[in-house]
């Protein structure tokens, strides 16, 4: 798989004050391309994607959508063209029902084309949000269900769905089967495959390693803040994987 990337990280730094979470960082996505982001806790992992999603602004480097140099100003400069992305730990809104999760905030981001949906019938918009969570292969509860109704692995299951359904260029994924059942976290693989499928670009964070081992094409291994290998998923055992995290192997360098 060797397109050019939809979605490039080059050479990003990022501190919180003297902490230095991110150290001349690179990566790139492709369409069509899962790619796996891995490390140990303190890594930089959720940092690198707060800067990919527009949370964090980086003091060096650059990001290209496209080939072009973006800059964010807010998340929503990056959702609007495209870059959608699933924090880790992130909530949903518990006292409306799924289907307004799955709609929310997207007036914002669109007002041209789904201004709209503010007008949408209540029927349609469950009906709507149902069926984009099932073309995802996210297996849900009624959409007019509140969120209090669901349990963890549930609303976790609704977060990812409303992620792959909207997501229109690359997909950002900061550990999605966390605090997930087996089952569930099956569907998310089969979720993250629909979305390789749709040719987005998925970035896939995750603790899980068979999981990062079946369903990535390539993985980048960051340790403290730097990357130290990015290789076809297929150049890496179960074993060279751990070891590399820990830093026992460093056969493979990073860029
Ligand atoms: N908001 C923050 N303020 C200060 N330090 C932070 C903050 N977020 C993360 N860090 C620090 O930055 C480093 C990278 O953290 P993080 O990106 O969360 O790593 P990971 O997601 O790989 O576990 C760690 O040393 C962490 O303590
Ligand atoms: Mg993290």
């Amino acid at each position: 798989m060797t397109t050019a990337p939809i979605y490039e990280a080059r050479n990003i730094s990022k501190n919180y004050g003297s902490v230095v979470a991110l150290q001349d960082v690179s990566l790139h996505v492709g369409a069509g391309e899962v790619l796996g982001l891995v490390g140990d806790n303190g890594a930089g992992k959720s940092t690198l994607v707060k800067v990919l999603s527009g949370v964090h602004a980086p003091e060096a480097g650059q990001l290209l959508l496209e080939g072009v140099v973006r800059q964010w100003d807010s998340p929503h400069d990056a959702l609007e063209l495209g870059v959608e992305t699933l924090y880790q730990d992130a909530g949903l809104a518990p006292h409306l029902s799924v289907s307004a999760n799955v709609f929310l905030g997207r007036e914002v981001v669109k007002p041209g084309l789904l201004g709209k949906l503010g007008f949408l019938a209540q029927k349609d918009m469950d009906t709507r949000a149902h069926e984009g969570l099932e073309r995802v292969g996210i297996a849900v509860p009624a959409s007019k269900r509140s969120v209090t109704q669901l349990s963890g692995g549930q609303r976790q299951a609704v977060a990812i769905g409303r992620a792959v359904s909207w997501a229109r260029k690359v997909l950002i994924l900061d550990e999605p089967t966390n605090h997930l059942g087996a089952r569930q976290a099956a569907e998310v693989l089969v979720a993250i495959r629909a979305a390789k499928a749709k040719g987005l670009g998925v970035i896939l964070i995750s603790h899980t390693l068979p999981h990062v081992l079946e369903v990535t094409d390539r993985i980048v291994v960051m340790r403290l803040g730097k990357v130290v290998a990015d290789a076809p998923t297929s150049e890496f055992s179960a074993d060279s994987l751990v070891k590399t995290i820990t830093g026992v192997l460093d056969a493979r360098s990073g860029g």
